[in-house]
C-alpha cells in the first residue's frame, strides 16, 4: 500500500436516491489530500448460508479483498426498525467468514448516518458499533456524524445543499484520515 490512505465507503441501502448514497459519494469529493474514498458495490453478494462455508464465491472474494486493500472503512447506513438494514449486516456476515482471515481486523472505521427523521439514524450507528466490536474494527469514537431530516439537506442531484453539513462532513473525514493513519501506523509497528 502506498502512502495515500486508501478508505472502503460502504453503503447500508439500495434505494437509488438514497441519502446515505448520497453522503458516501459527497464524502469522495471531500475525501482530504492525500487520501481517496473507493465505494464497494455490496449489491450483488449473496445471502449467507452458514452450509456454504468453504465454497468458492467470486464475489465475496473481490468484496473481501475489496475491504482488505484499504486502511479503514467508513460505513454510511440508514437507521432500519431501530438498527441498521439486513443487507448491510448480511454483507459484513458474509465477509467475516472465515474469520481466521477476516478483512476486518484492525481496520479503523468511521460511521456515519443519515435519515429523514429527527434522530439522524443514532440507534442504527450504536448497533452498528457493536458489530463492530466482535470484528476487531476500531471505530472513530468521536465526533460522531448524524444527518437527521436528511430530504432537507440534499439537492435532487444528489450534493448537499446545506453549507454547515458539507463543512461538518470535511471536518469529519479529516479526522478520520487522521486516526486511520495512526491505526492502520500503528499495527504495521507493532507487526500484527
Ligand atoms: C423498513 C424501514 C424501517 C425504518 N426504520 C426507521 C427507524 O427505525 N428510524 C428512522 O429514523 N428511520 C427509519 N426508517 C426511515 C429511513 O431511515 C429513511 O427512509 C432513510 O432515508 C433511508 O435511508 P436511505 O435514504 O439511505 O435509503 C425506516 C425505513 C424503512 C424502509
Amino acid at each position: 500500500m502506498s502512502d495515500e490512505i486508501i478508505i472502503a465507503g460502504i453503503g447500508g441501502s439500495l434505494r437509488k436516491e438514497s441519502y446515505n448514497a448520497f453522503l458516501l459519494r459527497e464524502s469522495a469529493r471531500l475525501m482530504p489530500e492525500g487520501s481517496a474514498l473507493k465505494i464497494i458495490d455490496i449489491s450483488s453478494l449473496p445471502m449467507f448460508n452458514a452450509d456454504r462455508i468453504g465454497s468458492r464465491s467470486e464475489v465475496v472474494d473481490a468484496f473481501r479483498e475489496s475491504i482488505r486493500s484499504c486502511h479503514g472503512l467508513l460505513f454510511a447506513t440508514p437507521e432500519y426498525n431501530y438498527s441498521i438494514p439486513g443487507f448491510l449486516k448480511n454483507a459484513i456476515d458474509v465477509a467475516s467468514i472465515p474469520s481466521s482471515t477476516s478483512p476486518f481486523r484492525n481496520r479503523a472505521a468511521g460511521i456515519i448516518s443519515a435519515s429523514q427523521g429527527h434522530f439522524g439514524g443514532m440507534r442504527a450507528q450504536y448497533h452498528l458499533r457493536q458489530v463492530l466490536v466482535y470484528l476487531e474494527v476500531i471505530p472513530l469514537a468521536r465526533p460522531e456524524f448524524f444527518v437527521h431530516d436528511a430530504r432537507s439537506k440534499f439537492g435532487s442531484d444528489g450534493m448537499i445543499v446545506d453549507e454547515e453539513l458539507r463543512e461538518r462532513l470535511r471536518k469529519y473525514l479529516d479526522t478520520l484520515v487522521t486516526f486511520t493513519r495512526k491505526v492502520s501506523g500503528d499495527i504495521l509497528e507493532s507487526g500484527q
